[in-house]
């Protein structure tokens, strides 16, 4: 199994440490290690200091790093990056899309789990739409397709963010940088689908870099991973001692409750279920169990042996649609 790679998301910045030799860049770090979510080091610092110095920002901090190097080379070449990067402890390498996915699942093999993926897509400046533009939707369908750990996303462009977004599914990390500086902002970014910002002249170039960071920061959010609860609250409704069965009443977490609608909307189309009446929703057979699923996103889950069996089955349930729409 793969290494996650990357902490959950808290501030969601990833740190550009763009800053020009060591001293400058432990400055900065000393002031935002415990702000940021991970750091991004590029070709001049690395040129300057060294691969060491990754190994050292790591050994120092504990934060994550990812090596930016966008790979473009001939796979040979491309090779020989990756493990000098992997040796070092880059946590997450980022390679250009347009080497094709020969070249990239090779990158992948030099990896091997020790070292996530990110295929860049589309740069920001303007430049960016002259070509990357066309071929971002296709850099990500391969980067989904060959199951890397994330791409790079233009953070100036939200909209094509939700659209990259859409083409991998929720699983896959997005990386958006352009905030800040080139007028992207994290808040946008982070609700059009991404999962960190990169953030780089706005916080080392700033007077106070540890109070640009904080005031960048995202407030503290749900970690990746982590999902929201599918159920919020559990009632027993009824008890009928002529039958000696059980009836809940489940009321799913806040984020649940659209997944239900659509799910309910998924059984209407699929002839799935008993539809309900006056469009209320459906009726669900599940065992020897029934399971009214309203379209206000409660569900009923009558004929139940005991308390304990409904609430098995109320979680499982909604997990089920959880993964369930997730895979449609
Ligand atoms: P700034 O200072 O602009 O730093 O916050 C951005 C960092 O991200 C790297 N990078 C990109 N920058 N468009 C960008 O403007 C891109 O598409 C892009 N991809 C990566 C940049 O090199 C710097 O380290």
């Amino acid at each position: 199994m793969d290494k996650p790679f990357l902490n959950p998301p808290r501030s969601r910045i990833i740190l550009a440490l763009d800053t020009p030799d060591k001293a400058s860049s432990l400055q900065v770090m000393e002031q935002c290690s415990d702000i940021v979510d991970a750091i991004k080091v590029n070709y001049p610092l690395v040129l300057t200091e060294g691969l060491s110095f990754i190994t050292e920002l790591k050994k120092i901090y504990g934060l994550p790093v990812i090596a930016d190097f966008k790979v473009a080379d001939a796979p040979v070449t491309n090779n020989r990056i990756a493990r000098m990067a992997k040796d070092a402890g880059v946590d997450a390498l980022m390679v250009h899309g347009f080497i094709g996915a020969d070249a990239i699942m090779e990158i992948q093999e030099v990896a091997s789990g020790d070292m996530g993926i990110f295929v860049v897509t589309e740069l920001t400046h303007p430049g960016g739409l002259e070509f990357t533009r066309s071929y971002s939707e296709q850099f990500a369908r391969m980067a989904a397709y060959l199951d890397c750990f994330g791409i790079q996303a233009p953070g100036t462009r939200p909209d094509q963010i939700q659209v990259l977004r859409d083409t991998i599914g929720p699983e896959m990390t997005i990386i958006a940088c352009g905030i800040g500086a080139q007028g992207g902002t994290l808040e946008a970014v982070v609700r059009a689908g991404a999962d960190y910002g990169i953030i780089g002249r706005s916080i080392y170039e700033a007077e106070n870099p540890r109070q640009a960071a904080m005031d960048l920061a995202m407030p503290e959010s749900p970690a990746a991973g982590e999902k929201p609860a599918t159920v919020k609250e559990i009632h027993v409704v009824r008890y009928c001692s002529e039958t000696d069965s059980y009836t809940l009443r489940v009321e799913p977490g806040d984020e649940m409750r659209d997944k239900v609608r659509q799910f309910i909307h998924y059984c209407r189309s699929h002839r799935i279920g008993l539809e309900l009446n006056q469009d209320e929703g459906v009726l669900l057979k599940k065992h020897r169990s029934l399971i009214h699923v309203y379209t206000t996103g409660s569900c009923l889950i009558s004929n139940l042996p005991s308390v304990a069996e409904g609430e098995r089955i109320a979680h499982q349930f909604l997990e089920e649609i959880r993964s369930d729409l997730a895979d449609l």
